[in-house]
């Protein structure tokens, strides 16, 4: 969508895989306060998006959504003047039908521009929209009132589809949004984390910036995954190019977790100005090479073994799409260290079962 923003994926919080409907002022101001005083915000998680069930179940006399009275008893504007006085920027959630996902709140069809102009007159920064019951017309018939809608506020709002994939809103979302779900939601597993990575693969030429495939949020931290798993899940986010929106309470963030999120290097892929999204380039059962192009002529490899047991991977510059005899140097990007020695036709790694090795390839001129 054109309206300078999603240059590159966004970086933020969301509520939803942590506290689901359980949300409050409190809550979000708190979220705000740990992302800055963990240095998260630095890195550039600079979204606070709150999700469902902010709002109360009906609008008002006049039509317009109303914050819920408990929970959000300062209202949206009050949220988004703290926010912004922290230097981040606030998202909200609502939904293309008649309610939202959780049937707790409105959604906005046949809304659209009285509710972009609320959000706009609250100084919201990011919208997710959501598909849930609506009056079974297409996603591409519910989708562009709301987009339109916020064009026309003249606040550049981000605007994030969800749409879960179904539709293939990675084939028409470029027009109306910045970012687009590519799957259903993900859970806390294993399994669900990585066959989100593999659906969205499948979409990665319509990527880029301005418009990105979303596998939906991260799950780091919630506890379902070990340690070496959630740096599969994170690694894979970051060369799909994926938004990086972080789904756990960073109030109470462990070492590890924030060993992870707060990746520099890692992030840093993510954030390349090329904008380009990694894909599957080869693969011998459980045993993956993703690879793509980074700016200055790097490359991004990840090796991942998706099986149970410690495996040896390789990838050849051919399976990279780079010159063979190319000498390069190779950076660890989880181990933060660069070898000694160039590598000249391959990469050739061991590691243990669910886990992964990352690296970035640069030629030495
Ligand atoms: C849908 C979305 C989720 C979340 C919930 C809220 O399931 O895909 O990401 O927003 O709705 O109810």
């Amino acid at each position: 969508l054109e309206n300078g923003l999603g240059a590159t994926p966004p970086m933020g919080w969301n509520s939803w895989n942590h506290f689901f409907c359980d949300i409050d002022e409190t809550i979000i101001k708190e979220t705000a306060d740990a992302l800055v005083s963990t240095g998260l915000a630095e890195l550039g998680y600079k979204y606070v998006n709150i999700d469902d069930c902010w709002a109360e179940q009906e609008r008002d006399s006049e039509g317009y959504l109303v914050p819920n009275k408990k929970t959000f008893p300062s209202g949206i504007k009050a949220l988004a003047d703290y926010i912004h006085s922290k230097g981040l920027k606030l998202g909200i959630y609502s939904d293309a039908g008649f309610q939202t996902c959780s049937n707790k709140m409105p959604g906005s069809l046949g809304y659209e521009q009285k509710d972009a102009d609320t959000f706009a007159s609250w100084d919201i920064d990011y919208l997710k929209y959501d598909n849930c019951n609506n009056n079974y017309t297409e996603p591409t018939k519910r989708y562009p009132p709301m987009s339109q809608a916020l064009i026309k506020t003249g606040r550049p709002i981000f605007f994030s589809l969800c749409e879960w994939g179904e539709m293939h809103p990675a084939f028409w979302g470029a027009k109306l949004g910045n970012s687009w779900r590519t799957t259903t939601d993900i859970s806390d597993t294993w399994d669900s984390m990585i066959s989100r990575a593999d659906q969205n693969e499948g979409y990665a030429n319509f990527s880029g910036p301005g418009g990105w495939n979303d596998p939906d949020m991260l799950e780091v931290g919630n506890g379902g995954m070990s340690h070496k798993q959630y740096v599969v899940h994170f690694s894979l986010w970051a060369i799909s190019k994926a938004p990086l929106l972080i789904g756990c309470d960073v109030r109470d963030l462990s070492n590890n977790t924030y060993k992870i999120l707060g990746n520099k290097e890692v992030i840093d892929v993510n954030q390349d100005p090329l904008g380009i999204q990694a894909k599957k380039v080869k693969k011998d059962g459980d045993l993956e090479v993703w690879a793509g192009p980074l700016s200055k002529s790097r490359t991004v490899v990840l090796l991942l073994n998706r099986s149970v047991i410690r495996s040896t991977i390789s990838a050849y510059w051919a399976d990279l799409g780079v010159p063979a005899d190319t000498s390069m140097e190779v950076r660890d990007l989880w181990k933060h260290k660069t070898y000694d020695k160039a590598f000249k036709n391959q990469l050739k790694f061991t590691m243990e079962g669910r886990s992964c090795r990352m690296f970035i390839l640069k030629p030495l001129s």
